[in-house]
């Protein structure tokens, strides 16, 4: 890697699209939180917890994840936790993230959903008044959960609409297709928030479609399998519908074989407005600029595309234009400046 690509991943200010908190979740504050709490874990210590992340597919990840989220009980464990992740990715130039959180997991188990947006809120004004990071929270619904369900938690979420910029979908896809929640996305973009869903992670590219046509999402998370199929590739492209792309996590999952096998220079040479992010950066080995790394290496990517990823994590956010384009601007201006110190 030249100094240069090494300055730009360092450097280079991103925002981070694909980021749920829960995944935020390192094994030294899992102990820490379930002896703070009282809760009894299958683990003693911290190399057992990390010993524990082998995974063969999404659904093997998401046992551990519900199962170490449940040290997660009072507002003030929700709040450490946002803040150690804002903490942690303000080193890595992250300077907006729209981050996910998966209420019907905590309120499944008593944790009442003012619980939750609580501590996660207070966080983020921390974070923005500490470390100049602007937020946006989506909520999502879990599908592998009945659409009742998914409707208790939209009324709910109805009363906060102040805190909340979107909805989600994720957990177990594979079975779980999108338009089982048709409805419950209709409702909620009705009561004002924007969709967005996890789709073609392990799915198949029809997901994707049944996505943006039955849930009228404005960006997909994943998309991976969508290069499966040329027509709807075409059809990204065409509308320009951001992919939050997780190359450490597909990784682990399983869903790529080794990193040169990464869809991410696939989707650029394609002319999809694609970006990485981490995903679940505790149970995947890395956070925001590891991805950076991670591609940078395997795929062998230009300094140029790294620059177009940054710029493409603000253009695929949901922040107004003029700040989109402020922020844009701004990695151009800092590519310029690392350029001209890297003596190239
Ligand atoms: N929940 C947390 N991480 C997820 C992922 N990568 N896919 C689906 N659901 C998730
Ligand atoms: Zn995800």
């Amino acid at each position: 890697m030249t100094d240069y690509a090494n300055a730009l991943i360092d450097n280079l200010p991103k925002a981070e699209l694909h980021l749920h908190i829960e995944g935020t979740l390192e094994p030294e504050m899992m102990l820490e939180l379930a002896k703070r709490n009282g809760v009894r874990l299958p683990y003693q210590n911290v190399a057992q917890v990390r010993e524990a992340y082998q995974f063969d597919c999404l659904q093997d990840f998401l046992d551990l994840y519900y199962m170490g989220m449940s040290v997660l009980l009072h507002e003030q464990d929700f709040h450490d936790l946002t803040v150690a992740y804002l903490q942690k990715v303000a080193l890595d130039g992250l300077t907006h993230v729209e981050l996910f959180f998966d209420p019907q997991a905590h309120t499944d188990r008593g944790v009442s959903f003012e619980t939750v947006l609580g501590g996660l809120v207070s966080a983020l004004e921390q974070g923005h008044r500490e470390l100049g990071i602007s937020a946006k929270l989506i909520m999502c619904f879990l599908r592998h959960l009945p659409e009742e369900q998914a409707f208790d938690t939209l009324n709910t979420a109805c009363k906060h609409k102040e805190h909340i910029y979107a909805v989600g979908l994720d957990s177990s896809e594979k079975g779980f297709p999108p338009e089982n929640f048709s409805r419950v996305f209709a409702a909620a973009r009705k009561a004002g928030f924007v969709a967005v869903a996890h789709a073609g992670e392990e799915g198949p590219a029809e997901y994707v479609k049944t996505s943006l046509d039955d849930l009228n999402v404005q960006r997909v998370d994943h998309g991976n399998r969508a290069l499966d199929d040329a027509a709807l590739t075409a059809r990204l492209v065409r509308e320009q519908t951001p992919l939050t792309m997780c190359p450490l996590s597909n990784l682990r999952l399983k869903g790529i074989p080794d990193l040169a096998s990464s869809p991410v220079k696939k989707a650029l040479d394609a002319g999809l407005l694609v970006s990485v992010n981490s995903d679940d950066p505790s149970y995947f080995g890395g956070y925001l600029n590891d991805n950076y790394r991670a591609v940078h290496q395997a795929l062998g990517l230009h300094e140029e595309e790294i620059i177009t990823l940054a710029k493409n994590s603000f253009a695929s956010s949901f922040l107004e234009d003029k700040q989109k384009q402020k922020a844009m601007d701004k990695v151009d201006e800092v590519a310029k400046s690392l350029k001209a110190n890297s003596g190239i």
